[in-house]
């Protein structure tokens, strides 16, 4: 088990399969000028495998695999295989757009993936388009619906955003309030295409949830366990699903963090906004070194874990850190 030296237990990974996307969702990848990583910089499944055999021999419980857009990499449901195969330990969740899942999701549940998290930031069709510039809601609604058909547990990632979609609060607690998923409210964080962010695009979470009591009665939920993740859960009074607030501007949670980061062209990141990065891969296709020394160097970037960000002070051209969410993995 990693402890870090401020007492953080390091239970969780994620891991981009992909920068690529097949949206365009204004906050993450619109810039025009977006170079995606050259090919031979992605890591192969076979090394994102040896990571993950890391994590497990590290003690990490959960391994979330993100983009991009995971489904979009050649045979996805391939390495979802060989992550059951050989690492039986780790229980492995998804966060994706839903737009490519028709005709898999029975596939996932085969392969033991239990629960799946759905970026969706609006309720209209029309909004979807102008949001992520493709005209695919649709799918995604199929996609949660099959999801919930064959017994996966679904979160609705939100990016809230003023101006954006700030009037469609009771359509979000209405679909919360007839569907067994939770509803989790983001605040728009300024990573990414530093352009977009502004001051006033701030939705706070404080705010959201003043405005959501005057729509429904919300009872604030326990933290169930340390792998949960980062948002705040409320009961909605008669409803079947949550909804949650991840507040990393107004409230931000980095005294719990208990995550790692490895992108798809294998960079270990111990903090969402610090562009401090560990080279695994070279450090895995290196002839003298290899998977073992890629643990050694997991181990102790893990221990050395940042306490955390000061997100707003530390912002420079509008962004905070160098990198698009698309290549993060969110
Ligand atoms: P669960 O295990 O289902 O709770 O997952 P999660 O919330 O950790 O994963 P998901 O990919 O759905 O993440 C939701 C979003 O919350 C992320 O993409 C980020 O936008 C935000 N988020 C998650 N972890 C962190 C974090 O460590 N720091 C910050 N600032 N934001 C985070
Ligand atoms: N601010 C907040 N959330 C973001 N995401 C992507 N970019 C941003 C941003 N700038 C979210 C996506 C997805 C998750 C992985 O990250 O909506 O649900
Ligand atoms: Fe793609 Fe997700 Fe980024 Fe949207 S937020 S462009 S769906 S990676």
């Amino acid at each position: 088990m990693i402890v870090d030296s401020h007492g953080r237990v390091v239970r969780y990974m994620r891991l981009s399969v992909t920068d690529r996307c097949n949206l365009r969702c204004f906050y993450c990848r619109s810039c025009e000028d977006l170079q995606s990583i050259p090919h031979d910089h992605i890591l192969t499944y076979e090394e994102m495998l040896s990571l993950a055999k890391a994590a497990q021999q590290m003690k990490v419980e959960k391994l979330r695999l993100t983009g991009g857009e995971p489904f979009v990499r050649r045979d996805f449901l391939a390495f979802l295989g060989m992550l059951r195969e050989d690492c039986p330990d780790l229980d492995v969740r998804i966060t994706t757009n839903a737009t490519l899942l028709s005709g898999k999701v029975p596939a996932l549940k085969h392969l033991g993936v239990k629960r799946v998290n759905i970026s969706l930031d609006t309720m209209s069709p029309a909004k979807f388009q102008e949001i992520t510039g493709r005209d695919m809601f649709d799918r995604v609604r199929q996609g949660i619906d099959d999801c919930l058909h064959y017994g996966l547990k679904v979160k609705i990632n939100v990016v809230a955003v003023r101006g954006v979609n700030d009037d469609e609060l009771p359509a979000f607690l209405d679909f919360a309030r007839t569907h067994p998923v939770d509803v989790r409210f983001i605040e728009f964080m300024p990573i990414g295409c530093a352009t977009r962010w502004k001051g006033s695009s701030t939705w706070k979470s404080s705010e959201i949830l003043a405005d959501a009591t005057k729509y429904a009665t919300l009872e604030p939920l326990p933290r169930s366990r340390e792998t949960d993740g980062p948002a705040r859960m409320f009961s909605i009074k008669d409803g079947q699903g949550h909804i949650g607030l991840i507040s990393p501007l107004t409230n931000h949670f980095c005294d719990t963090c208990n995550r790692l980061r490895i992108t798809s062209d294998g960079k270990l990141r111990t903090c969402l906004f610090s562009d401090k990065e560990f080279n695994l891969r070279k450090v895995m296709r290196h002839p003298k070194l290899g998977p073992e020394a890629a643990l050694r160097v997991m181990r102790l970037a893990a221990i050395n874990k940042p306490i955390g960000h000061e997100l707003l002070r530390q912002k420079i051209n509008n962004q905070v850190c160098n990198k698009v969410m698309s290549s993060i993995g969110g």
